[in-house]
């Protein structure tokens, strides 16, 4: 770390469960590992009235809680940089305080006008705290740089998004922004552009020529959990889709970027999003699939229905499972389907991508029963994160047999290195000043542009069906109606869990 690195990081809505769960834990790692700049400090801000002597003692519980902490040796040192302000988010005058606040800090801590403000706070304020922290003149780096970071969801819809991206754009410039995808920051994702540019064998085989399709999964084995009343307002596709899988789409389908430069890399991103073939209205029932999970029995288990959830209509009409296919409409990609889905209540939780590459043209050997000659590339991003590459080999003996085999990468095999958490790798960047893995405002509004006629059938067209399917199951039978190809299937990592579901539409 510089010397001009040195900053004061701001989290609104410190009393949360993201500050206590992901980012001061993210923090003070860093901090273990000498990632942070000496002279640093933190501020929680939020409505919780707390002193600075309890709020220090709210995250020294929260460090220790979190299990992948070892070192915690330092969290005295850690704490004595927390500092705390109550606020009244809307209340412009609450500003002047954390103004002065700041002021005070600042020579105390020895950093310069540095500042950082995360908004760990719900999506309704992101246009009124960057709004109010400009009022003030928090936005100007005359004393040092001001970085806004926010979290998902970046809107609602392309008109929500687009007034977002306004008002921050009003007191705030692009450079100033950092949007939040944590799927960024994941060691796989990165490593997508790794495995595809710094190898020879992959490449000349990333295309149209030679890839039959292209399917990326995320499952997640639990349900909503507590989160039922954002679910409501959110369903899959917005939860997801529109951001994390997205990112990950183009990270699988982007040309090489010109250099590692944020804006080269950010660059590329953009064209992928801007290639996406739109899915127009009448398209929607036959490429996107929706469901919602029900009770269900997994090994004896009862698991509550989605509509059960606490937080949840017991009507409710939201996605916990989405389905996509779509197009690239670009030289490499032309005519390769793209497949995406998501879900909650799956049998397991996995994320992944496969290329699925053509089968040979002819075929010389006897089939052995499940063989394919269709090679996959199995980019496996959580969990057990590696790569695996499927392919045909003689069984030995008499004859010609084939059968598919495996050659298994782990990452965990790089035993002597520590996989960051994903907070951790983007918080570092944030204070770099390093944009590359935040979404821009471009690609924010390219993917609500792609998302936005299918959110609408479905909010509008009741002719579209939403699927029911028994929690852990791999969700509704019909998203296997989405594969172009009748001999495919997705790929299913593991079996259904479900011992007594039922298939239906609500
Ligand atoms: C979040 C979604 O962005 O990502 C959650 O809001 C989801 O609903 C989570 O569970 C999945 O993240 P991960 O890192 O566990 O795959």
């Amino acid at each position: 770390m510089k010397e001009n690195d040195s900053h004061i990081y701001v989290i609104f809505g410190a009393s949360g469960d993201l500050t206590k769960r992901k980012l001061v834990p993210a923090l003070y790692s860093l901090f273990v590992q000498d990632l942070l700049p000496e002279k640093f400090a933190l501020l929680g801000v939020s409505r919780s009235v707390y002193t600075d002597v309890e709020f220090r003692k709210a995250m020294k519980t929260a460090i220790r809680e979190f299990k992948e902490i070892e070192d915690i040796t330092k969290i005295d040192d850690f704490v004595s940089k927390i500092y705390y302000e109550p606020i009244k988010f809307d209340d412009v005058s609450s500003y002047v305080l954390l103004k002065n606040r700041l002021d005070l800090l600042r020579p105390d801590c020895n950093v310069c006008g540095n500042t950082i403000f995360y908004l760990s706070t719900p999506p309704s304020l992101y246009g009124i705290i960057p709004t109010h922290l400009a009022a003030v003149g928090l936005n100007n780096q005359d004393d040092g740089w001001k970085r806004l970071i926010i979290e998902k969801p970046f809107g609602y819809d392309l008109k929500s998004a687009t007034k977002l991206k306004d008002q921050l754009l009003k007191h705030w410039t692009e450079e100033q922004l950092f949007r939040i995808d944590h799927y960024l920051g994941k060691e796989t994702v990165q490593n997508l552009l790794v495995t595809r540019f710094s190898n020879g064998i992959f490449e000349p085989l990333w295309n149209r020529n030679y890839v039959h399709h292209v399917e990326i999964t995320s499952a997640e084995s639990l349900g909503v959990e507590k989160r039922g009343g954002y679910y409501e307002t959110s369903g899959a596709l917005r939860d997801m889709v529109q951001n994390h899988l997205l990112q990950v789409a183009a990270f699988t389908a982007m040309e090489s970027p010109s250099s590692l430069e944020p804006t080269a890399i950010r660059n590329e991103i953009l064209k992928v999003f801007q290639s996406l073939r739109p899915i127009r209205k009448q398209d929607v029932k036959t490429h996107a699939i929706r469901g919602q999970y029900l009770a269900s029995h997994i090994k004896k288990e009862a698991i509550p229905g989605y509509r059960e959830e606490e937080g949840v209509d017991p009507h409710s009409m939201t996605e916990t499972f989405a389905a996509l296919k779509f197009y690239i409409d670009n030289w490499r990609w032309g005519g390769v389907p793209f497949y995406i889905r998501t879900g909650k209540r799956l049998p397991t939780r996995v994320t992944e991508v496969v290329i699925h590459f053509k089968a040979t043209p002819h075929f010389l050997f006897s089939q052995n029963e499940g063989h394919s000659t269709a090679n996959q590339l199995v980019i496996r991003i959580q969990p057990d994160e590696g790569i695996l590459l499927k392919f045909g080999m003689k069984i030995p003996g008499a004859g010609f047999e084939v059968q598919n085999v495996n050659m298994d990468f782990h990452y965990s095999d790089l035993s002597h290195q520590r996989i960051p958490s994903a907070y951790e790798r983007l918080l570092y960047d944030s204070i770099k000043g390093d944009s590359t893995l935040f979404a821009r405002t471009e690609e924010v509004i390219e993917a609500w542009k792609f998302l936005t006629p299918v959110l609408e059938a479905w909010k509008n067209d009741k002719d579209i069906p939403l699927y029911g399917y028994p929690s852990g199951s791999w969700g509704p039978e019909k998203a296997d109606d989405l594969i172009e190809d009748k001999d495919v299937t997705w790929r299913y990592p593991c079996k259904n869990l479900s011992d007594d579901g039922i298939y239906c539409e609500l």
